[in-house]
Formats: structure tokens, C-alpha cells, sequence
């Protein structure tokens, strides 16, 4: 069940499970608890002297019956000098965490205090914390034919600050991001025999279409008819043919380009012919995450009416092996007229992501576009779950993402493209070949120089590596493998600051 936040200007007169935000070094403003609640939390923080308010580190006192509320919880947000919007929504990540295992249902949480020195007020960090909270919320249940949760988890939080309608508005803007996340998440939790091509693109058609987004859904036939012999080889092994879906918002200036975001939605890759070793393989439902982020992305774009012209485009198949599975040997000819020799089938994702790249380009006509795909195993060798890859061919496209980067905090780390891998994916029976000619080195930048080369004259173009980022397998067995959602943060972010002004 999803947590309700509501924003007070004063807090309820009976309040149970009371939270304080708490700066390092600086004491808390305990002016919102009673006068024997503030005498003891003074007294206990100044007892037990380990507490040092670092970020989301958090201390909680029950209190003695006599007292109006029953339990307080000190909240660290670190060092003042270091704080800021993202240091608040980690903080209230973490705060989630301890709440869980607390068993807390409900609480307010206090925004009191000097946040005077920062260019944002209180109802800033307010929205940052609710929206850390909502981000940490997100489970995944479906499957559980029983709720797993006999415990209590949290259900609905106040916050109590000065500009509460202020608060609650920053935080709905922040809603349309959040809703974005957990679709793009919902997908890659999703099970391969569910998330298929053709049930995925009808999911996206439901979802979208009534939020005002265009859908516009190409089947394999389409797909064969147009000449999109790419991801039509890729699809073909499986008894769940390929789809190519083409969401459009339009919600800039009319006759303005559009932006692009295509994204790799491979519903499960056990690598084809070239099949990949049996541990692990079940992860390999991830291999859509691109195509998640595209999704999750629009929906955030519409619920939130960006004023600009964006068109997503996601290539969905299953790489199977079979009968009529593609080999390696087999060359086969692209939407753009390009042949590639198949080396290797696992190598499925920059081949349904050609011909999407060359598509969008040819009929959409975009200023830019950038890709999203759990590309390469390489990417996870070189920068593990943490940064995304990315390759960029423009400096200024690529400060763009810098900055959407630092505000979203979604991390991005820039990765070479160089002639030097172009001309190793070049085939000597064919226009290219679908893995690099010295095996695995830089396996994730000469799959990058591949997808290059469906990039048309001086289009700007991204490609973001996201099989680090896209999921995260955690060491701790309590805590499950799970999407991420990532791409939305950052994506939206690139879209509201530099083509809405
Ligand atoms: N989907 C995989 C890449 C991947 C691996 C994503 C691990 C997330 C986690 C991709 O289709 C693939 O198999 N790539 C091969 C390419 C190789 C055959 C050149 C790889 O990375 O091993
Ligand atoms: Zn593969
Ligand atoms: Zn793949």
C-alpha cells in the first residue's frame, strides 16, 4: 500500500510518533514537541553523546507514559555545509528504512528550523524528504498471492512547515517523477512469461494513451514490411514475435522537432544461439530496461504536461534459441539499408536498437536522440551499479546531461567514442558486424561505435550504457534483486531545463 503525504501548517494536537530534523554540530528546534517531551529529547540527546546527526542517522526515544507523544525521532541531515535537495531525499530514504523497521504507521515529521544560508526553504526539504520516502516505498507485490507485510510499515506521514500549500505543490511536481520511476520499475520486475513483446506493448498503450501520449504499435509484420531486418532477426527465434512502439508527446510549440529516447526492450535474452551460461540467466528479464526508462519517462512527461515535443521509441523482442533463430554467420540487412554480419546472437541488444535509431531519425526527424540499454556486461566490469556509461558525439549534448546528471542525481560518466572501435565492428563480408574484432576489450565502446553507425550526418546522440544501473543485485539475501528505474531522473530533468527554458 502506497504512504499518503499531507503538508500542515500546524501538526495535529495529539500526536503519537513526532520526527525532528537534526543538523550536524547545530541543535535541533525541538519547538514543535511539548514542554516534557523537549526536556527529556534535550536531556537524552545530550546523554548519549554518540549521536553525531549525520545523514539519515537517526536516534528515536520512547517516552514516559505521562507524556502527550509517545516516541521521538531525531533525524540527521549532516553537515549544513554539505546539505542539499539530494542530501535531503537520500535522508528521507534512509529515514524510510528505520521507519520499517520501527513498525511506525504514521508520524509527523517536523520542518522547523534555521535553513536560512540555502537557496531552497524549508518546504524544499520537506518535498525532498517525502519525495526520498515515496522513492524507498516503492515494493514489488503482485506476485504474492498472500501480502507478505504481517508487519506494519508506514501509511501516511504529516509534514508540519510554515508554507504547507507550498510544500504539498513542490511535492506533487515531484509525484509526476516519482509515478515515472515506479512504472520503469514495475517493467523490469515484471516476469519474462507476463512482459513479452506483444503484452508490453499493449501495457504501454493503456498506460499512455489515456495520460494523452500517442501510441503508435508496429507489429512483426510491419516490421518485416518495412524492411527492419534487425529486430526482426532478433525476434524471430521466439514464438513472441517483436514489436516496435512509437509513443509521441506533444506538448511544445507545434511544427518544433522533437527530442528522441529509444530504449532496448529485450523481454528476456538467453542469448540465442550463442546462449549464455544457465546461473543467473533469470536477470536476464532486466534486459528491457531501456525501453522501461523510455516509458517510465513519457508517463512522467505527460502527467506533469512538459511544454515540449518528445517522442519515445522502445524495440521489443525475445532472444531465444530455436529453429528459426538467427545464427551467427547469418548477415542481415537493417531498416537503414546496412548489412551486419551476426558473430555473435548475444549481441541481440544494438541490433533492435539500430534499426529504432535509424526509424526515429528517418520519419521523426528529432534534434536529438539518446539511447538507454542494458547493452553490455562490459559496462557493468567497468563502472559497476553506480555510474551510467555514457557516450556522447556533442560537447554542448553532452553538458546538457552533465547538469541534468547533478540535479537529478542520477550519476553519468562520460565514455569514449573513437574510430579506432568503428573500425572494428566492420565486417569483411558485410557493412558491419555485431561484436568488436579483438573479442571482449572494450566490449561497451565498440558496441557504442556500432550503434554510431546508425547515427545520420550531424544528428547529437547519446547512448547510455545502463546494464549497471538499470538493476540492482544486492549482497544482503534480505533484501531482493529489483529495477531501479533509473533514466527517468535524469532524462526529465534534460527535457525541463534545456528545451522548456
Ligand atoms: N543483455 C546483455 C548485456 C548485459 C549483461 C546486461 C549483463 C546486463 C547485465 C547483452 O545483450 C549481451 O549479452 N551482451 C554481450 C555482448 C557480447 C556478446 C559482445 C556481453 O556483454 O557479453
Ligand atoms: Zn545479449
Ligand atoms: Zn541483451
Amino acid at each position: 500500500m502506497s504512504v499518503t503525504f499531507n503538508f500542515v501548517k500546524d501538526k495535529k494536537e495529539k500526536v503519537e510518533n513526532i520526527v525532528v530534523l537534526n543538523f550536524a554540530e547545530v541543535q535541533p528546534d525541538l519547538s514543535v514537541l511539548s514542554k516534557d517531551a523537549m526536556l527529556y529529547v534535550e536531556h537524552a540527546l545530550g546523554v548519549c553523546g554518540q549521536y553525531k546527526a549525520a545523514l539519515g542517522e537517526t536516534v528515536d526515544f520512547i517516552l514516559p507514559e505521562k507524556v502527550t507523544e509517545k516516541r521521538v525521532f531525531v533525524l540527521g541531515l549532516g553537515k549544513k555545509s554539505e546539505f542539499n535537495h539530494m542530501k535531503a531525499e537520500e535522508a528521507g530514504g534512509i529515514f524510510y528504512t528505520f521507519l520499517k523497521k520501527a513498525g511506525v504507521e504514521e508520524c509527523t515529521i517536523s520542518v522547523r528550523g534555521d535553513f536560512s544560508g540555502f537557496d531552497f526553504m524549508a518546504e524544499d526539504v520537506a518535498s525532498a524528504i517525502a519525495s526520498g520516502l515515496y522513492l524507498r516505498s516503492y515494493n514489488f507485490d503482485k506476485y504474492k498471492s498472500k501480502a507478505d507485510e504481517e508487519l506494519p510499515s508506514l501509511k501516511s506521514v504529516d509534514f508540519v512547515c510554515e508554507h504547507s500549500a507550498h510544500a504539498k505543490g513542490l511535492f506533487d511536481d515531484f509525484k509526476a517523477i516519482g509515478q515515472g520511476v515506479y512504472q520503469a520499475r514495475d517493467l523490469v520486475n515484471m516476469p519474462p512469461n507476463d512482459l513479452y513483446p506483444d503484452a508490453y506493448a499493449k501495457l504501454i498503450k493503456d498506460e499512455l494513451k489515456p495520460l494523452g501520449v500517442e501510441v503508435e504499435i508496429f507489429d512483426e509484420k510491419k516490421l518485416a514490411k518495412m524492411g527492419a531486418g534487425a529486430i526482426t532477426a532478433v525476434g524471430q527465434g521466439s514464438d513472441r514475435p517483436p514489436r516496435m512502439v512509437v509513443m509521441s508527446w506533444n506538448g511544445g510549440k507545434g511544427g518544433a522537432d522533437p527530442i528522441a529516447f529509444v530504449g532496448k526492450g529485450v523481454t528476456f535474452d538467453t542469448g540465442g544461439i550463442s546462449i549464455k551460461p544457465a546461473a543467473g540467466m533469470d536477470e536476464m528479464k532486466m534486459d528491457m530496461g531501456g525501453s522501461a526508462a523510455v516509458v517510465g519517462l513519457m508517463k512522467t512527461l505527460a502527467l506533469r504536461g512538459a511544454k515540449a515535443n518528445v517522442v519515445g521509441i522502445v524495440g521489443l523482442a525475445e532472444n531465444m534459441p530455436s529453429a528459426k533463430a538467427y545464427r551467427p554467420g547469418d548477415i542481415i540487412k537493417s531498416y537503414a539499408g546496412k548489412t551486419v554480419e551476426v558473430l555473435n546472437t548475444d549481441a541481440e541488444g544494438r541490433l533492435v536498437l539500430a534499426d529504432c535509431l535509424s526509424f526515429v531519425q528517418k520519419i521523426h526527424k528529432p534534434s536529438m536522440v539518446i539511447d538507454l540499454a542494458t547493452l553490455t556486461g562490459a559496462m557493468m566490469v567497468a563502472l559497476g551499479h553506480e555510474y551510467c556509461g555514457t557516450f556522447v558525439n556533442d560537447e554542448s549534448l553532452w553538458k546538457q546531461m552533465e547538469q541534468s546528471s547533478a540535479r537529478s542525481g542520477e550519476k553519468l560518466w562520460r565514455m569514449p567514442l573513437d574510430e579506432a572501435w568503428s573500425k572494428q565492428v566492420e565486417s569483411d563480408v558485410a557493412d558491419l558486424q555485431n561484436i568488436g574484432k579483438v573479442g571482449r576489450w572494450a566490449g561497451a565502446c565498440t558496441a557504442a561505435a556500432f550503434l554510431q553507425a546508425f547515427i545520420e550526418g550531424d544528428t547529437k546522440w547519446a547512448h547510455m550504457d545502463i546494464a549497471g544501473t538499470a538493476w540492482r543485485k544486492t549482497d544482503q539475501p534480505t533484501v531482493p534483486k529489483f529495477g531501479t528505474g533509473f533514466g527517468v531522473r535524469v532524462l526529465n530533468e534534460l527535457v525541463s531545463h534545456y528545451y522548456e527554458g
